[in-house]
């Protein structure tokens, strides 16, 4: 039997309810192919605020570090929102992300045929949606520096934030980008504001020079504002997006919607070598959280995501994912997918119903 350890990162809000239910599915999909796992569940973001002052605890990025890969929920909520910055929840991701090395963040929107009707957009607009959004995760406006907040010479307080990005920077992320077009359909819609940011002009030019090493990759670029628009217009006419850090954080939200609910998008989060980072798009939705209202779903998909990039495990990310579109064609829906015709169920009786579908072992449909 093959052993992986597993960090488990709760987190806040219905981060804890979500991993619950992703744990037993993943657990439950591994074993049916033979793997058995070890997971250490560690507090992060406001639980570990309050738990022991700081939002990444030491033990819980060591115990993050040296595991097979992470599954996480989602971090913050209302109670730390006027923490300072550095005692932020929110701080946490960055560490983590920052720390781990994991530069790329894989984030697909695919519209099932289930869930065509939860789309706000017209049903001709929304079937067959199947796109890649590759987020650069540890650079850009995020960590750029010079950042904080200063008093300048008239006296009055700034706030600086820097979209700064290195050739290296991009060329890897680039690379991540043409690779994962190749394995889809072959096109890739470069994300920029190259007509106004500096960061932009750069990163254009080196996507350029490096797609004549991928003949077989159709390479556009596209503005950001324009592709805000186009998402919506036809998102069809999508395959890989590569973008920065920010835009590709509102672009996924955008996308999510697209497909139903942003309690549908799983993202991996992977760097050239250690555990890959596995979490919902979603934040903590402390407006739903404690009330088992949840869509799981997200973070089943990101244990799907953790099985397949993180240890390589096709089979059992397989089994996860036909358990979530049977659990689906059975009509199973939390509130944010429901339409009138299917069963409204909770986030622990989704958990249970994608559970028996791992279970029954159902085919691929
Ligand atoms: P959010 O994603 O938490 O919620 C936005 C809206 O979507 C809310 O109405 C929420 O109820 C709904 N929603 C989100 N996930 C859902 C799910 N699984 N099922 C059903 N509905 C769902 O974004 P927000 O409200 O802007 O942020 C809330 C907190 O989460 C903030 O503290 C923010 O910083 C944090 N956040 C964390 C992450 C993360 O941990 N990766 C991501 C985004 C936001
Ligand atoms: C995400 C979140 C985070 C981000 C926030 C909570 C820091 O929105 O994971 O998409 O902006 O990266
Ligand atoms: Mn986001």
């Amino acid at each position: 039997k093959k052993r992986y350890n597993i960090a488990l990162l709760p987190g806040d809000g219905i981060g804890p309810e979500v991993i619950s239910v992703a744990k037993n599915v993943l657990q439950k999909a591994g074993s049916l192919e033979g793997l058995e796992f070890d997971f250490k569940e560690m507090p992060v973001g406001g639980a570990a605020l309050d738990l022991v002052g700081v939002p990444l605890p030491e033990e819980t990025f060591t115990a993050a570090k040296l595991s097979d890969a992470i599954l996480l929920g989602a971090i913050g909520g209302y109670k730390w929102d006027k923490n300072e910055k550095h005692l932020r929840p929110e701080m946490a991701l960055f560490y983590l992300r920052r720390d781990l090395k994991v530069f790329a963040n894989l984030r697909p929107a695919t519209v099932l045929p289930q869930l065509v009707d939860a789309s706000t957009l017209k049903k001709e607009v929304a079937e067959g949606v199947d796109m890649m959004i590759v987020r650069e995760l540890t650079g850009g406006i995020y960590f750029g520096e010079p950042r904080g907040i200063t008093i300048n010479e008239n006296g009055e307080e700034v706030g600086v934030s820097t979209e700064i990005y290195a050739a290296h920077e991009i060329d890897r992320i680039a690379r991540v980008a043409f690779e994962t077009a190749r394995k889809r359909r072959g096109k890739l819609c470069s994300v920029d504001k190259a007509n106004v940011l500096d960061a932009s002009i750069l990163w254009r030019k080196r996507v350029t020079a490096l797609a004549s090493e991928y003949p077989d990759v159709e390479l556009s670029h596209m503005y950001v504002d324009n592709a805000a628009m186009q998402l919506i217009r036809d998102p069809k006419q999508f395959d890989t997006i590569v973008t920065n850090n920010i835009f590709g954080d509102i672009l996924s939200d955008e996308a999510s919607m697209i497909t139903g609910s942003i309690g549908m998008l799983p993202s991996a989060s992977l760097g050239e070598s250690g555990p890959g980072l596995f979490e919902p798009i979603h934040g903590s939705a402390p407006d739903i959280a404690g009330q088992d209202k949840a869509n799981p779903l997200a973070t089943i998909l990101s244990a799907a995501m953790l099985l397949k990039y993180g240890l390589g495990e096709e089979k059992a990310a397989k089994r996860i994912e036909d358990a979530v579109v049977d659990a689906l064609n059975k009509g199973f829906r939390t509130g944010d997918i429901y339409s009138p015709g299917n069963k409204l169920v909770g986030c622990k009786e989704m958990g249970e119903e994608v559970l028996k579908s791992v279970e029954s072992k159902v085919p691929a449909t």
